[in-house]
């Protein structure tokens, strides 16, 4: 479908709130909780709308693979790129042609082996012991701040369990349930409170649940969730690791490119999902050094801007630098890996194609930028045509914005109205 800026300007002119409740997404929307991650009904409203059935869309930042669903569910051939090893693992999760039987055989058959390692009796005898075994101290000693000996044991039994779950569909199952029961905004059976929302912090009058309890009803309902999947509908997936700034994907093969950036100061996604990939083998040592290249991080390395960004990118950074010089250089290289980023897009989506970029402003040392804006003259940069960039109210809520892009920051300069509102960039390659 070849789609030009005066249609898609139109599209942009319609209804983006999206507020129906979360009980009318599709149940997989549910099976794991993200941070940002889109309203159920927004990627869907573009996929209908600018591709047919079999066409390529792709979420080079996927997250929680929201996009994914809504095109997968609609028999469109979806691609996830993302960095982040949770993110990929949902994602790949919910675009799972998983049958509700098997996923309930399965999930009994894990149970009972974690009981007989908790209990002792299983092969190894101590699960905990087995994975403690096989860490590096820096693993151990965030495990050991962050959970209870009683949990660990419980945790330690259920993710030995998995690992002899031989089905990769079903093992990346259990282990997004896994972490379903840790990563919550109340921090599941860790003794985290605001551990998806905002700074976790420890607290010494949580009672946590247990594990195993926990787990068994989180799987009783995805089993349902996928039961609901119309098997003869849905379209390919594949959810790839890899850097949105370099794409593991050919030029000129994408029909739709459906995404939302992190942004400018961006939520720290590591700093919660480190607390259940630590428990699924992932190094707390090679998660913090991953952390350094997400797009928007503080530390991250990615090359600065210079001249050649558009007059509203390095008026912003400028104001920025006279408060903040450290600060600036963050937002510089922000912009620059979005330039990249952006740049990929172009090249990848096919002629008459488009891209739909979702981004809110930041505030940052009490300076307004308009990331929309900027990301906006970008995307003109690298030759993309921009149709329109359309407001759209956020439920705050509902999106578990990070704390410190919220009202309190603001209130001072008087915007706060605007933090309310983020942005759809819609753009098309000619
Ligand atoms: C705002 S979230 C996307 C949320 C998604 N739209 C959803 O509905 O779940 C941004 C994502 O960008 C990812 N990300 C950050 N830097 C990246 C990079 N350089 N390459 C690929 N993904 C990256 C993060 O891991 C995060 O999952």
């Amino acid at each position: 479908m070849i789609c030009d800026t005066h249609r898609l300007a139109e599209l942009l002119a319609g209804d983006l709130a999206f507020e129906a409740p979360a009980r009318d997404a599709h149940p997989l929307y549910a099976l794991h909780p993200f941070a940002a991650r889109f309203p159920y009904g927004l990627a869907g409203y573009f996929i209908d709308a600018l591709t047919e059935r079999g066409d390529r869309v792709l979420d080079p930042m996927c997250g929680s693979g929201i996009t994914l669903l809504e095109g997968w569910l609609g028999g469109r051939a979806v691609v996830g790129v993302d960095l982040d090893p949770l993110a990929r693992r949902q994602s790949a999760a919910r675009t799972a042609l998983l049958d509700a039987s098997a996923i309930r055989e399965a999930g009994a058959a894990t149970l009972e082996r974690a009981a007989f390692g908790y209990a002792g009796i299983g092969n190894p005898a101590d699960p905990l012991a087995a994975l403690r075994a096989g860490m590096d101290d820096a693993t151990r000693k965030f495990l050991d701040y962050w959970f209870l000996p009683e949990t660990q044991r419980e945790l330690a039994a259920l993710a030995v369990a998995i690992r002899g779950e031989s089905d990769d569909g079903l093992r990346n199952l259990q282990e997004v349930i896994f972490s379903s029961a840790i990563v919550t905004k109340s921090g599941g059976v860790s003794r985290a409170r605001d551990l998806a929302h905002t700074r976790p912090h420890r607290v010494n009058d949580k009672t946590p649940r247990r594990p195993l309890r926990v787990f068994q009803g989180l799987l009783r309902r995805a089993a349902d969730a996928y039961g609901s999947v119309d098997r003869d509908a849905v379209g390919n997936r594949a959810v790839l690791a890899g850097d949105s700034r370099r794409l593991p994907v050919a030029e000129s093969s994408v029909n739709l490119v459906m995404t939302s950036p992190p942004y400018a100061n961006a939520l720290d996604y590591m700093r919660a999902h480190k607390f259940s990939l630590a428990w699924l083998g992932e190094p707390i040592p090679k998660l913090s050094n991953l952390r350094g290249r997400y797009i928007g991080a503080e530390r991250q390395s990615g090359r600065a801007t210079g001249d050649e960004m558009p007059p509203v990118v390095r008026e912003c950074i400028s104001q920025l630098g006279a408060r903040d010089a450290g600060k600036a250089r963050v937002l510089g290289r922000y912009f620059g890996d979005m330039s990249a980023a952006i740049g990929e897009m172009a090249r990848v989506l096919r002629p008459g194609a488009a891209a739909i970029i979702v981004v809110g402003p930041s505030v940052m040392r009490g300076v307004l930028i308009p990331t929309h804006d900027c990301l906006a003259a970008i995307a003109a940069g690298v030759g993309l045509e921009v149709a329109a960039v359309a407001p759209r109210d956020i439920a705050r809520d509902r999106r578990m914005m990070p704390a410190r892009n919220g009202v309190r920051s603001v209130q001072g300069i008087g915007i706060e109205g605007r933090m309310h509102t983020e942005y759809i960039i819609g753009a098309v390659k000619p």
